[in-house]
């Protein structure tokens, strides 16, 4: 049985916490300079449908650091842009390279490519999920405050890929979400395990970020739906997590966002580029987490 993450709830406690425990040990030999080649010779396949920054620069360099090679491929240059099934795109690439990493449209996509693939595959962002980015930030959150169990994140904005991605990390690591999404735009209970009991839902943005260890946002509009654009920055508009909204939170909380940010929109300057804002390690600890992950779902545990 091949292991892949294709949403957050595939892996258990125990693998996420041998994965951050395998991640804070990458990021500290990164950081001494120190090499870790566990992937020697091994191969990375990304396959982007979207655009990227952070997911393909911390994938590719990310292998390149453990000795291992990644290859990019997109939608246009290749096959998958004219219409060759992802079944047989499964197929092929899996049997010449050692893990893969998607960034598409519908989970279903993902799924499809797993079901026919003989390696692992990880979802680098799909319009459902966005687990290795979570992941990140779930790092992130230990870094900066110790263990996430009991907590509280206040989640404002559109109900989105990463907003699934955190209420499943909710169930995992047993802390808790506060959800405000504008009126029309509510969360896909289709999206959500029937027996999560990991969040609240608030009508309005403030109430939510009451006593938050963590305030995290995310564009309004998602990669994939940009003809609705206009109409979603009438609808947010009150979302903004503002240094108004940050003092509802703890006085300790933190701020997250995935990036890339619009300033003045679904986040003020004050905010993104103020104290409690640890964006920038947010983004960096992508680097140090997939490495786990794909060392974790190539060789699996190492003692
Ligand atoms: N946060 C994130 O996934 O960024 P990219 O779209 O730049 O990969
Ligand atoms: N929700 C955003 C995240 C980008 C990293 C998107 O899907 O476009």
């Amino acid at each position: 049985m091949i292991k892949h993450f294709l949403q957050f709830s595939d892996f258990t406690l125990d693998e996420f916490d041998y994965v951050m425990e395998r991640s804070r040990l990458i990021k500290r030999k990164f950081k001494n300079y120190e090499p870790h080649h566990t992937l020697t010779d091994r191969t990375l396949v990304m396959v982007f449908e979207k655009n990227s920054t952070r997911t393909r620069l911390s994938f590719e360099a990310g292998m390149h650091q453990m000795g291992g090679a990644a290859i990019y491929l997109n939608t246009r240059d290749s096959q998958l842009g004219r219409g060759e099934p992802v079944e047989d795109a499964a197929q092929v690439m899996s049997r010449m390279c050692d893990v893969i990493m998607i960034r598409t449209f519908g989970q279903d996509i993902i799924e499809r490519f797993a079901a026919n693939s003989r390696v692992p595959v990880i979802n680098g962002l799909t319009n459902e999920h966005h687990p290795c980015q979570v992941l990140a930030d779930v790092f992130t959150f230990i870094e900066q405050r110790g263990s996430i169990a009991g907590k509280t994140v206040a989640w404002i904005g559109d109900a989105n890929n990463m907003l699934y991605s955190w209420l499943q990390a909710a169930q995992v690591f047993g802390f808790h979400v506060n959800v405000s999404t504008p009126a029309g735009y509510p969360i896909d209970m289709s999206l959500v395990a029937a027996d999560n009991q990991r969040y609240t839902v608030f009508a309005h943005p403030s109430d939510a970020c009451v006593d938050a260890d963590l305030v995290t946002t995310d564009v309004w509009t998602s990669m994939g739906f940009e003809e609705e654009n206009a109409a979603r920055l009438k609808a947010f508009d009150g979302w903004i997590v503002d240094a108004a909204k940050m003092q509802r939170a703890h006085p300790d909380a933190l701020f997250m966002h995935c990036l890339p940010a619009h300033r003045g929109e679904e986040v003020a300057a004050e905010v993104i580029d103020g104290p409690q804002s640890v964006v920038w390690d947010e983004a960096e600890n992508r680097l140090h987490v997939q490495k786990a992950l794909l060392e974790y779902l190539v060789i699996g545990k190492l003692t």
